[in-house]
């Protein structure tokens, strides 16, 4: 079965916004995805019928949000295929998870160790560790890219044979160039070395399967906004045995088992890692868009981007001047982006003009400077797409991506 994209597009009102009474034409999804009805919907009678504080009181409401906020937390936990719920923490992005991540397993490490991360990352996969390299004397190892943005695995070999691998921090797939390393292979690698791996799922989570004890990940990170669901909300999945181990991350209400003016002892999971208020609303909003996703096959899913994909590739390699980075062909290893270089035109003039006309395109470094730093460009502009882009959009995007760097050679 095909993906009826009449009806997904009708279920995502701000399909039917104009800008200057130019159709909207959304290709940032790997910013942010646009959230279906149900997701709205879902926020809107939490808030209206259901709204209080979770695990925090007795009364009738304060249920409601409770079980809202379990019942979530299951829903994660069956999407990512989790062998318990206490292996899901609510966090407010990938980024935070990411970060409790480097923290909290970080605090574990000392000079001498090393994290292994690749060119791929964006700034959410870097910063927190280059925090800890400067905190915790921990060494950083790069995975270079070939000359198509595949990752040199070669590279990684010699990491993990000199035999102070820790951890590898990497991306299912790249917000720039759409490449999903072998993640499996990694992995298997990585743990034959004695090292952990962390998987940012921020892009593939809402492209592919993502099924934790299949990737036999020790921790994987993503948000809510990425996948249909609301801004506010991540998820950090690690194995049990892992996070027990772990120190808490933030430190407030509910992540405590019992606090004295001169020590406190921390709650079990899920809630050690959960200080202060958690986003309920958000998470009823997160169940509700893996709910909604949930009516799709990934197969379908899988092969519309495929066809977005080659569609845009096909027509972008023939605009005279433009340069798509990384892959050259579209393979079954990439996904959800294509990014592009224009000889002469700055990405942020273009996606401006491209903007007025309805058009949603992303442009600058896409918080990966370093891989932009590899290309040799400060800059780009990149094509990103969700479930309800249509390959007509694609058409009226080139054309007026055509139009747009006529007038600059004018
Ligand atoms: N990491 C997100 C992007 O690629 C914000 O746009």
């Amino acid at each position: 079965m095909t993906l009826h994209l009449q009806r997904i597009r009708s279920e995502f009102p701000i399909l039917e916004e104009r800008i200057d009474s130019h159709p909207l034409i959304y290709f940032d999804s790997a910013a942010t995805a646009q959230k279906p009805q149900m997701v709205l919907d879902a926020m809107r009678s939490y808030f209206e019928h259901d709204n209080a504080n979770a695990h925090r009181g007795m009364h009738v409401l304060a249920e409601r949000a409770t079980v809202a906020f379990e019942d979530a937390r299951k829903a994660v936990q069956k999407f990512l295929h989790a062998k318990r719920a206490e292996e899901i923490i609510f966090t407010k992005n990938c980024t935070e998870a990411i970060n409790l991540v480097a923290r909290c397993f970080g605090s574990t490490l000392t000079e001498g160790d090393t994290v292994v991360l690749s060119l791929l990352e964006h700034h959410s996969n870097i910063i927190p560790w280059l925090q800890l390299m400067e905190e915790r004397g921990v060494e950083l190892r790069w995975i270079d890219i070939d000359e198509e943005g595949r990752l040199r695995l070669d590279q990684l070999d010699q990491y993990l044979a000199e035999g102070t691998v820790k951890l590898i921090a990497i991306t299912a797939q790249s917000n720039v160039l759409g490449v999903r390393p072998p993640l499996k292979e990694i992995i298997k690698r990585a743990h034959a070395a004695g090292a952990k791996v962390c998987i940012d799922a921020a892009q593939s989570i809402a492209h592919e399967k993502t099924d934790v004890q299949e990737f036999d990940c020790d921790f994987l990170a993503f948000s809510g906004h990425k996948l249909y669901g609301p801004t506010g909300i991540g998820v950090l999945y690690g194995k049990k045995e892992l996070l027990e181990t772990m120190p808490p991350f933030l430190g407030g209400g509910m992540m405590i088992r019992d606090v004295h003016t001169d020590h406190f002892l921390a709650a079990d999971l899920p809630q050690k890692f959960e200080a202060g208020s958690q986003p309920i609303a958000e998470a009823v909003g997160l169940r509700a868009a893996i709910k909604w996703l949930a009516q799709f096959s990934w197969q379908d899913i899988a092969a519309h981007d495929r066809l977005l994909l080659e569609t845009a590739f096909a027509s972008l390699k023939k605009v005279p001047g433009l340069t798509i980075l990384g892959p050259q062909k579209i393979a079954d290893d990439i996904a959800g982006c294509i990014s592009f270089a224009i000889e002469g035109i700055h990405p942020h003039d273009l996606t401006d003009i491209l903007g007025k006309k309805g058009i949603c395109l992303r442009a600058g470094h896409h918080c990966t400077q370093p891989l932009h730093r590899k290309l040799g460009i400060v800059a780009s502009t990149r094509m990103s797409f969700g479930i309800y882009n249509t390959l007509d959009e694609i058409a009226s995007c080139i054309k007026e991506l055509k139009g747009a760097m006529a007038t600059f050679t004018k």
